[in-house]
């Protein structure tokens, strides 16, 4: 089969409109229509489209250099930002690696866990610890670490061993049990892989705060982090936590993580870090870590060639300025619980939804228990054609079950943006419940 061009896209046989504009939270093809992007693309354009200081942010640096490189350079975006990113960051997490994607930044923060102990001088740890449904990247080393089953599946034989715990998944509570009943067996998963693989050799465990692409904004119980801290540092065992899809502010906090008011040891970022104007993600690392390495051979061992471009550093300040200077966190904290209120009538209106969930404007709707298969891809193809843009979850598989999908708006969504969202979303639900009833 010839493909109808050059361009390999997602899927072959289908056919992809060709964008004309973005503006605010709307895309528009070149036949006209405008799409509310009710999942920031692939929850990334955070603070919308066409955002002009922005434009205007990367045309300034532009004019000055638009590429260094990091052993020859620094620039003072790049050096404005790091300092940005670390005042948002909790605890010691002072310094930071610039990377291009979210699946880099995830494997950075794996080998700078593994460096650290080495430059420690603790032989022998060099095992990564994650859990199922998580999704840390597509590259090999984040795909090794990540639990996304439909993802992994062709490359299994080439990933390295990453033993991995059930994951805090209350809707379909591996464990059978029920928050606040259970004594979160979840979390005490871990304790039970640490001693079985025995902590002598882990370097670290890895996990998204909220899982998204997998689980469809899957929030832990209370406490969960908590106990997974405590359990880490009992057993020296360093704590990643991939902030690539919940930081930034998505969640109504800085970091998701803040929610549970632990700090980790690494942070992974990328994504609404620069809010898709241009490519640049981080790993952010505690003093600690720091100090070691610095103590010992004085080097990060991982880089890129685009690391820390100052094109992309330029576009990341300014976007993290106007978040800033618009308090769009608070605001995200405020509309969050509106969309969700929200959200919940939309599951009483339609008995194909099983739950509701997530926080901020990180929100999964996932559907209860059906024969049929490939209910997310419906749904958002029947959003698609009334003009809402929706992301898929569905990382569990047949094993943990689950499909659903993310509704995720830009931060700078207003009330009656918010309202044709909600409108567009019953109507594509209404029209995959009467797709349904006829087989
Ligand atoms: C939590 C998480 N980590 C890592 C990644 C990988 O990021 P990228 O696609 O930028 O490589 C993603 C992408 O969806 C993600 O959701």
């Amino acid at each position: 089969m010839r493909l109808n061009s050059h361009v390999i896209k997602p899927v072959f046989t289908k056919t992809y409109p060709l964008v004309s504009h973005g503006k605010g939270v709307y895309l528009y093809d070149t036949h006209g229509k405008a799409y509310l992007d009710g999942c920031s693309g692939a929850i990334t354009a955070n603070i919308g489209h066409g955002v002009p200081e922005v434009i205007a942010a990367m045309e300034k640096q532009a004019n000055k250099v638009s590429f260094t490189y990091r052993s020859q350079f620094t620039s003072e975006v790049a050096e404005n930002l790091a300092e940005k990113l670390a005042s948002w960051a909790p605890g010691d997490l002072e310094y930071v690696f610039f990377v291009n994607s979210g699946s880099e930044a995830t494997e950075t923060a794996i080998k700078i866990a593994l460096q650290y102990w080495q430059e420690k001088g603790v032989k022998g740890k060099y095992k990564i610890l994650s859990r199922w449904m998580g999704y840390h990247g597509i590259t090999m080393g984040s795909l090794a670490v990540s639990g996304h089953i439909p993802r992994r599946i062709k490359y299994v034989p080439l990933l390295f061993d990453s033993p991995m715990i059930d994951p805090p998944y209350c809707y379909r509570c591996p464990f059978h049990e029920s928050y606040p009943h259970c004594q979160l067996p979840c979390a005490e998963q871990l304790e039970k892989v640490i001693k079985r693989e025995g902590p002598e050799y882990i370097a670290a465990f890895i996990c998204e705060p909220i899982i998204g692409a997998s689980g469809g904004a899957i929030v832990p119980p209370p406490y969960y982090y908590q106990r997974i801290k405590q359990l880490c540092d009992h057993y020296g065992i360093l704590f990643i936590v991939d902030e690539v899809m919940t930081g930034m502010g998505r969640t109504g906090r800085n970091f998701a993580i803040n929610h549970w008011g632990v700090i980790p040891d690494l942070i992974a970022l990328g994504k609404g870090m620069s809010a898709g104007y241009a490519p640049i993600a981080a790993t952010i690392v505690s003093e600690r870590i720091i100090d070691v390495i610095s103590n010992g051979s004085g080097a990060i061992m991982a880089g890129h060639t685009y690391s820390a471009h100052p094109q992309s550093a330029a576009a990341a300040l300014a976007v993290l300025d106007i978040i800033e200077k618009n308090q769009l966190i608070q605001k995200v904290a405020e509309k969050g619980n509106m969309l969700m209120r929200e959200l919940k009538k939309i599951k009483e209106a339609h008995p194909i939804v099983g739950d509701v969930r997530g926080k901020g404007f990180l929100c999964g709707i996932e559907f209860g228990d059906f024969e049929q298969k490939g209910l997310s891809e419906r749904l958002i193809e029947k959003a698609f054609s009334l003009g809402l843009l929706l992301y898929p979850a569905m990382g569990g598989s047949d094993y943990y079950g689950g499909e659903g999908v993310l509704v995720a708006p830009p931060f700078t969504l207003q009330q009656e943006d918010m309202n044709v969202l909600l409108q567009r979303l019953d109507q594509a639900l209404s029209l995959l419940e009467e797709d349904l009833k006829h087989g």
